[in-house]
C-alpha cells in the first residue's frame, strides 16, 4: 500500500524516470544502423567472388541481416526514443563503406574484413546487450537477441571455409583500428582514437563496380538463349514447341534457373549506390535477392543429378555487363519491368510440359519460382517510383520504362555479345547435347 506520508516526487525530469529505457533503446538503436548497413555493403561482394556457392551463401546472409534489421526496428518503435527516422550516423557509416574496399581488391579480403571484423564486433555487441539488459523487464528484445547470436555464430561458421587461407591481417587490422575509434558498434569498450596518419581508403579512391562479375572456374559466354542447337543450350523455341520431349525442356528449364545467377549479380549492385533508401526498399532488395539465389541453386543443384557437368556449363554474362553500364533506378527497371514481367507466359508453357514428367521435385521449384516473380514484379510495382525519385527522375514511369528499354537495347549493342565462349562448341553444353543427356537421340 502506498504511503500516504511520502513526499511527492517532482513531475519534471522524465528523461531519468526512463533512463534504463532510453539507455537499451540507444543500444537497440545503433544495432538496426549496424544491420543496415550490413545489407547496403555486403552485396557488393557477391558480384565480386566467383564462386557460386558462396554467393547463395552471402545472398542469405544480406536476407537474414534484414531481417535482423527489421525486428530490431519494430522493438525499437515500441521504445520511446529509437526515433521515427532510418538514418545512419556517419561515423558508423564510414566503416562499412571502408569496409567495400576498392573495386581492384581480392574479394576474399575484403570478405574477410567483413566477416573477420564487423560481423565478429556486431556478435560481441549482441552478448553485450544481453549482459547489460533486464532479461525480465526486457524480454523482448533479449529473445530476439539471442536469437540473433545464434544466427551471426552460424554465419561465421558458414563463411569460414571460404576464407580460409586468405591472408587479410593487414585489411582486418586497419578495419579494426576504425572500429575501436568508436569503442566497438555499442561504444561499449574502451576506445582507442584513431592515428593522426590514418587514410580512409574510400576518401582517397571511391569504390566503383567491376565492368564485370566474377564466375570464378566456371566457364563463360555472352548468352545462353539460342536458336542454335550446335552452339546454345536453350534454344528458344524448343521450350515451347509442343514436340520437343519434356526431358529435354526440364533440362533447359534447369539452365535457365542457374542462369538467375546474373539477377543474383546485378541486383546486388543496387544496395551501395541507394544509400537514402527508406529501409523497407533494402528488404524487399533483399529479399527480392535471395530468391533469385534460391532459383538459381535450383538449376545448380538438380543439373548434375541429370547428368550435367556444371564445368560444361558456360555462365552468360551479358546482363550484367550491359546493366552495370545504367544507373541503379534503370537496372531495376529492366529487371522487374521487363525480364520478370515478361517471363511468365513461356514459363506457364514450360511447367506444364514438365508436370508430363510426374516429377514432383521439379514441378515443386517451378511454382515456387512462379510464386516468387510474382511477388518481384510487385516489388517493381512498389519500389520504382521511389527509386525513380532517389535519382530525380521525373519521367513518368511509363514513359521512364518505354525509354529505358530503348536505351538497353542501344547499350546492349555496345556492351553486349563480347564475351567470347570460354569452350568450344564440341565440349560446351548445347541443345544437342542436352537432347543426348535427355535420351532423346
Ligand atoms: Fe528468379
Ligand atoms: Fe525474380
Amino acid at each position: 500500500m502506498a504511503s500516504t506520508s511520502a513526499p511527492a516526487r517532482p513531475v519534471t525530469a522524465p528523461a531519468g524516470r526512463m533512463a534504463a529505457v532510453n539507455e537499451m533503446t540507444r543500444l537497440i538503436r545503433l544495432l538496426f544502423e549496424v544491420e543496415r548497413e550490413f545489407v547496403r555493403t555486403v552485396p557488393t561482394l557477391v558480384y565480386r567472388v566467383g564462386e557460386p556457392e558462396l554467393k547463395y551463401l552471402i545472398c542469405q546472409h544480406v536476407w537474414e541481416s534484414a531481417g535482423h534489421a527489421r525486428f530490431l526496428r519494430e522493438r525499437g518503435r515500441e521504445l520511446t526514443t529509437f526515433g521515427s527516422t532510418e538514418s545512419v550516423r556517419d561515423p558508423l557509416r564510414r566503416i562499412f563503406t571502408e569496409a567495400v574496399g576498392v573495386n581492384s581488391a581480392d574479394p576474399l579480403v575484403i570478405a574477410a574484413g567483413f566477416y573477420g571484423v564487423l560481423k565478429p564486433a556486431l556478435l560481441a555487441a549482441y552478448r553485450h546487450y544481453l549482459k547489460v539488459t533486464d532479461p525480465l523487464a526486457d524480454w523482448p528484445s533479449k529473445k530476439l537477441v539471442e536469437e540473433f547470436i545464434a544466427d551471426e555464430e552460424r554465419h561465421l561458421r558458414e563463411i569460414a571455409p571460404y576464407l580460409q587461407g586468405v591472408d587479410a591481417r593487414e585489411w582486418k587490422l586497419h578495419l579494426t583500428q576504425a572500429l575501436d575509434d568508436l569503442g566497438g558498434w555499442l561504444g561499449q569498450e574502451t576506445r582507442l582514437p584513431l592515428a593522426a596518419g590514418y587514410v580512409w581508403q574510400h576518401e582517397k579512391t571511391p569504390y566503383t563496380h567491376p565492368a564485370t562479375c566474377n564466375r570464378g572456374s566456371y566457364p563463360v559466354c555472352s548468352g545462353v538463349f539460342g536458336l542454335d542447337p550446335k552452339e546454345d543450350p536453350i534454344v528458344r523455341p524448343w521450350l515451347t514447341d509442343p514436340k520437343t520431349d519434356a526431358r529435354v525442356i526440364r533440362l533447359m528449364v534447369y539452365v535457365w534457373l542457374m542462369m538467375e545467377m546474373d539477377a543474383i549479380d546485378y541486383l546486388s549492385t543496387v544496395f551501395i549506390e541507394t544509400p537514402t533508401a527508406p529501409f523497407d526498399l533494402h528488404y524487399d532488395l533483399a529479399r527480392h535477392l535471395w530468391d533469385e539465389s534460391r532459383h538459381s541453386q535450383f538449376g545448380f543443384r538438380q543439373l548434375p543429378k541429370l547428368g550435367v557437368d556444371l564445368m560444361t556449363v558456360e555462365h552468360s554474362l551479358d546482363l550484367y555487363n550491359i546493366l552495370v553500364q545504367m544507373p541503379p533506378h534503370e537496372r531495376y527497371a529492366m529487371m522487374t519491368m521487363e525480364f520478370e514481367a515478361n517471363s511468365f507466359p513461356t514459363k506457364a508453357t514450360v511447367m506444364d510440359r514438365v508436370r508430363e514428367l510426374n516429377d514432383f521435385e521439379a514441378d515443386t521449384l517451378l511454382a515456387f519460382d512462379r510464386n516468387d516473380e510474382q511477388n518481384h514484379v510487385r516489388y517493381g510495382h512498389r519500389w520504382l517510383p521511389e527509386i525513380m525519385a532517389l535519382f530525380g527522375e521525373t519521367r513518368s514511369t511509363e514513359d521512364f520504362v518505354k525509354e529505358t528499354k530503348a536505351k538497353f537495347y542501344q547499350l546492349a549493342e555496345i556492351y553486349g555479345g563480347k564475351v567470347p565462349h570460354s569452350l568450344p562448341a564440341s565440349r560446351r553444353l548445347t541443345g544437342e547435347k542436352i537432347l543426348k543427356l535427355a535420351g532423346v537421340t
